[in-house]
């Protein structure tokens, strides 16, 4: 039947604004490519291979077992955003109260909530270019102005000040940064941090700093610019249990903002989710407060393994590669091979097995790049490199 239904879907004009993660899509393609037998490694998805921590999963069935099963209060529970405030005003510096925290499905929901809430039609929004690829997607989708600033090899992916100060004006509403940086692992500098203040200076701009990986930081330490005296009551702070505690499909995140704002966000949640699920807080309240070795050995685990894939990278034909300070991934640089990104993404999952992301999935300025995960066993991030190196000295 060429057609199931007499009527047309008649979707919103927005929706064809809408973007998305190519990573997903990726893994459906390795996942088929494996039911037809194929051996594949799988680099392109962004979550850590560990099982979340013991203890954290005792207190969620806890939970699940003394009741915490009904709908909770839609900015969280008191208990975790009180953890939560408790956390952030010792992490970056800056006190922090529970009504200033709300607690949300993941950490995508605060890029969803902010830019709903901040950014009208027309307005710009400045977002790192490569960068998570949501941010652009939902800039669109509500129909605001997405103005790229790309992150550069040379600057180790870090943003050019000059560059992001050249890039607001008065239609400006919201300037996103992130650090840890996804995909390229960069990590922007307490230095970096007080320029990019000074660039923004005392605009009524807002930043949504995305700092979901501020604890997978290998050199250096993490800086907020939340901690920057004037700019707590301009900064939303976004950070979660995906990527910290191997949470990924808990969903559980937050953001940090003044509580005019927060009470907003609340009301997002209470017409889109309702709450967070209770038990999946509770088991938060424990990973936060519990013991913190599985967060440093994961952490340790990564560097090791981010070494080796470095290394073996910079050793294959046409592919050079700078040392991540941050995150869990990768971003060579594939120029030299004269492949443009996409097309040697498929190339390498279809002829090597190995399962990665063209750096343009993250925004035009990603072409030129592949993103790796290290989120696999050191095994198999050994066999992914031996596999592309054959692959390269047959067909460069
Ligand atoms: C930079 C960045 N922000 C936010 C998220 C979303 O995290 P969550 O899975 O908690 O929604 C991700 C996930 O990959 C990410 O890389």
């Amino acid at each position: 039947m060429e057609n199931a239904t007499q009527y047309q879907l008649r979707l919103a004009s927005r929706m064809s604004r809408l973007g998305t993660e190519t990573a997903f899509e990726v893994l459906n393609k390795a996942r088929a490519l494996e039911r037809q037998g194929k051996d594949i490694v799988h680099l392109e998805i962004g979550e850590p291979d560990f099982d979340t921590p013991q203890n954290v999963v005792e207190a969620g069935v806890n939970a699940l077992r003394k009741g915490w099963t009904h709908y909770g209060p839609a900015a969280g529970l008191p208990e975790l955003r009180q953890v939560i405030a408790e956390y952030v005003s010792k992490t970056r510096s800056v006190p922090v109260s529970s009504d200033e925290v709300v607690v949300v499905p993941g950490g995508k929901p605060i890029i969803f909530f902010s830019i709903l809430s901040l950014v009208d039609e027309g307005d710009e929004v400045i977002y790192p270019n490569p960068g998570f690829p949501i941010y652009e997607s939902m800039i669109e989708y509500v129909g605001g102005r997405a103005v790229p600033i790309q992150l550069r090899e040379e600057r180790d992916f870090g943003l050019d000040v000059k560059e992001l100060a050249s890039l607001i004006n008065e239609r400006t509403r919201l300037i996103i940064l992130n650090s840890p940086q996804n995909p390229t692992g960069g990590v922007l500098s307490k230095a970096d941090i007080f320029h990019i203040a000074d660039a923004i200076g005392d605009r009524n701009v807002m930043v949504l700093s995305d700092e979901i990986y501020s604890r997978l930081v290998f050199e250096g330490e993490h800086f907020s610019i939340m901690s920057i005296p004037g700019f707590k009551e301009r900064t939303i702070l976004l950070d979660g249990f995906s990527k910290t505690y191997a949470m990924t499909g808990w969903r559980m995140g937050y953001g940090v903002m003044r509580p005019d704002l927060a009470a907003q966000m609340t009301r997002l949640m209470t017409n889109s989710n309702s709450c967070t699920a209770s038990f999946t807080q509770m088991a938060g309240i424990e990973a936060l407060t519990g013991d913190q070795s599985s967060v440093d050995k994961m952490c340790e685990e990564f560097k090791r393994r981010r070494d080796v894939v470095v290394a073996g990278l910079n050793r294959i034909k046409g592919f050079s590669c700078r040392m991540p300070k941050g995150a869990f991934y990768v971003f060579p640089n594939v120029t030299q091979t004269g492949w443009p990104s996409k097309k040697l993404a498929s190339a390498l999952l279809e002829e090597a097995g190995v399962a990665c992301l063209s750096g343009t999935a993250f925004g035009d300025f990603g072409e030129g790049y592949l993103r790796f995960s290290v989120a696999n066993s050191l095994e198999n991030l050994n066999k992914a490199l031996d596999r592309i190196q054959k692959w390269t000295a047959k067909n460069l």
